[in-house]
């Protein structure tokens, strides 16, 4: 009898699904098997053989419903023409409102002027970009990280409705983008009719569409709807509805059911009407996607972050289920965050079988006051982790069980773990000595917007940190010192070894967004890890503002003979000019202080600073005429609001200030300026208004 068989058949199954998603992936994306095939063939048939005898515990990670390990480095890359972003989501109709409003506050629009949307299904798939160059489909690819997806242009190819050659007349070069998807009566016969199942249609569709063999994918019932465009050399039309029809014209699906709308509440309309009719469509949608019909209007409002400030995705209320807590664990983060996950029974949730869900912290486990043992009502909306809403046993049942008593200390390291006056999460205070914060940080020291190191994925950053050869980020540059220990590890060929030392050599070039992001510094983000590299430019500049600042904080003291009050000012100034060079909030200058004033954190940068070369940041900027410098806005602008001028400013490489300063380079008066306007005047800066300003931004495009 072996130790399995003493488990319970949930114990198991847990064990199996992370035993055997370990050897596919050392078999699929290390070449570097552990085990025979036998040996895994007996692993699968008994994870198949214990979900036949219990399909109520059949897990939503379960290896029979697994698509084969990440194909990630299988499939070339290719770099979207322009990204592929995501949507901002609203879960109600006063948030759409909003989004109207928002839309116009932007253009600055009066109130009766009409701002057309269109409203059309949001399909539940994967999206694909199709790059046609002279009619001709050249390549298509995943999404991605929205900047660099796989080429997938083969298994693209065997979709029927995806065009091989567009009519004469459509544009030299055009990106088609839309969404690769399984119709529901397609995926429910090829459940039935093949031994691997899937949760729902989208992870079949993505299953199905990222085969490493070409003949897996034709055989699968993939359908496609196009929804927007990327890079086109010859936009054919004025409005989005318009430009879907073309696209229509050049042989591609589109959604019949796509709608213009003269006014948010038609919008919302179209939104009831299409949920009442969710159930009967052929496919599975999740909500209904708005866009700004205007392409001119749509350029102007450009994007934040990853998603378009024109479009909005209007999602369907979440699914909700019942089922039982059967534990809470307790995760440890990057930053020592202890956090609280439900495991539960196994439970269907909007198409998918939850056994995991959030609890978000301490404060909310009590003021729900969620037991181990309750029935718990849980709800997904989207790609969300679930959440756990409330417990639903009965009082009596629910009275008899213990309270949930968050634990002090970190389980993990042992470490005290603290909460920090007016905040609800729980720290471990234990730093790099808990192992779970250190792998965390190796983790996204790793991950793809930081070094993006290739190979070095969880399993092995668990291993090397349990053999002793990575405490830190820099312990990563050393693994080669380690090779032949690597090649004594069990199923580590002397190419994979070589490879993964390949990719580690590859980054000891690094830019300074992707290191400042890869520290994981609380608050810096990598949208923020941008700001700074743009506006220091050089780490090493960044780095000497960082060494005063925590010098000066740390209570270097005074100089000599230094008065008190010049003291104060200085530190003022240091922290004041770190907010404002790098174009941030105090909440993310006192992070990045918090960081640098522990000695261990700037022993770990001296010792990666051995190791590596950080990169200045070169970003792409058009030639303008006020590339690099200092624009200040004043008075009432009548054709834009100050959000849209600061965009308009900031792609022009140029910053936006709020004072006119000697550093001031150019000031954008309107009607009503007054204070700025004369103080430029006294500095003799030079004023322009804003039809001035408007054909410098016309004159740069
Ligand atoms: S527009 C710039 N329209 O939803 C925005 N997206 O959650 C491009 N999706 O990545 C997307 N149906 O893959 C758009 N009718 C639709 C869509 C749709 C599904 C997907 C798309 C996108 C994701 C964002």
């Amino acid at each position: 009898m072996t130790a399995d068989q003493h488990r319970s058949p949930i114990a198991e199954l847990a064990h199996l699904a992370a035993l055997i998603a370990e050897h596919a992936a050392r078999y699929h994306r290390d070449d570097a098997p552990a085990i025979s095939d036998a040996e895994y063939d007996a692993l699968v048939r008994r994870n198949a053989e214990l979900e036949a005898l219990h399909p109520e515990l059949v897990r939503a990670d379960s290896p029979s419903r697994a698509v084969g390990a990440k194909p990630a480095a299988q499939f070339g890359k290719i770099v979207h023409a322009r990204a592929m972003l995501s949507l901002d989501n609203a879960f109600d109709a006063a948030s759409v409102v909003e989004f109207d409003a928002r839309v116009r506050r932007f253009l600055n629009l009066a109130a009766d002027v009409e701002v057309a949307l269109t409203a059309e299904p949001k399909i539940d798939g994967l999206s694909a970009s199709l790059r046609y160059e002279g009619g001709v489909l050249v390549h298509g690819a995943t999404r991605g990280d929205g900047t660099t997806g796989e080429d997938v242009t083969a298994n693209l190819r065997t979709v029927a409705d995806i065009p091989q050659q567009l009519p004469p007349g459509a544009p030299a070069v055009v990106e088609v983008r839309g969404e690769v998807y399984m119709a529901k009566a397609d995926f429910l016969a090829m459940n039935a009719a093949s031994e691997r199942q899937f949760a729902n249609p989208r992870n079949a569709a993505a299953g199905s569409l990222r085969q490493l063999d070409v003949e897996v994918t034709r055989a699968r019932p993939l359908r496609f709807f196009a929804h927007g465009w990327g890079e086109v050399s010859d936009v054919p039309a004025g409005t989005q509805a318009a430009m879907m029809a073309a696209i229509a014209g050049w042989g591609f699906p589109v959604s019949d059911r796509l709608k213009v709308c003269a006014t948010v509440e038609a919008a919302l309309a179209v939104y009831r009407a299409i949920e009442a009719d969710r159930a009967a469509l052929p496919f599975d949608i999740d909500g209904v996607v708005y866009k700004v019909d205007r392409l001119d209007w749509q350029a102007r409002l450009g994007q934040v972050a990853r998603s378009p400030r024109w479009a909005l995705a209007h999602k369907f209320p979440a699914e909700r289920a019942t089922t039982a807590l059967l534990a809470i664990d307790i995760q440890v983060g990057r930053t020592g965050v202890l956090t609280p996950v439900a495991r539960l029974a196994p439970v269907g949730v909007g198409g998918v079988i939850v056994t995991n869900a959030t609890l978000h912290n301490e404060d909310e486990i009590a003021r729900r006051d969620v037991r181990i043992g309750d029935t718990v009502e849980l709800q997904r909306a989207g790609d969300v982790i679930p959440q756990i809403l409330r417990y639903t046993t009965a009082d009596d049942a629910h009275a008899a069980l213990a309270a949930y008593v968050f634990p002090q200390t970190c389980p993990e390291c042992g470490s005290l773990a603290l909460r920090e006056a007016g905040e609800v999460a729980r720290r471990c205070t234990g730093g790099l000595i808990c192992p779970a914060q250190r792998i965390e940080r190796l983790r996204h020291f790793v991950s793809r917007h930081a070094l993006d190191i290739e190979g070095l994925g969880d399993e092995r950053i668990v291993l090397f940190t349990q053999a002793g050869w990575l405490h830190t980020p820099a312990d990563i540059f050393r693994l080669h010192l380690h090779r032949n220990d690597l090649l004594a590890l069990k199923g580590f060929k002397p190419t994979s070894v070589d490879k993964l030392l390949a990719a580690i050599e590859a980054r000891r070039r690094i830019g300074f967004d992707r290191l400042l992001y890869g520290l994981g510094i609380r608050h810096v983000g990598a949208v923020i890890a941008r700001d700074l590299a743009r506006s220091y430019g050089e780490w090493a500049a960044f780095v000497g503002r960082m060494e005063r600042c925590v010098e000066l904080l740390q209570g270097a003291g005074p100089a000599l003979g230094e008065p008190a009050d010049r003291f104060r000012r200085r530190v003022a100034n240091e922290l004041a000019a770190l907010i404002v060079v790098g174009g941030i909030g105090p909440e993310v200058a006192e992070a990045l202080t918090d960081f640098w004033a522990e000695a261990h954190n700037r022993d770990l940068l001296a010792a990666l600073a051995a190791e590596i070369d950080v990169e200045p940041v070169v970003f792409e900027r058009r030639a303008s005429a006020v590339a690099g410098k200092t624009v200040v806005f004043t008075g009432s602008l009548e054709t834009m609001s100050r959000d849209e001028a600061r965009v308009q400013a900031e792609g022009l490489g140029a910053k936006v200030s709020g004072t006119v300063s000697a550093k001031t380079d150019l000031v954008v008066a309107g009607p009503g300026a007054g204070s700025k306007l004369a103080k430029a005047a006294s500095l003799g800066i030079e004023v322009i208004d804003e039809a001035a300003w408007a054909a410098l931004v016309q004159a740069a495009h």
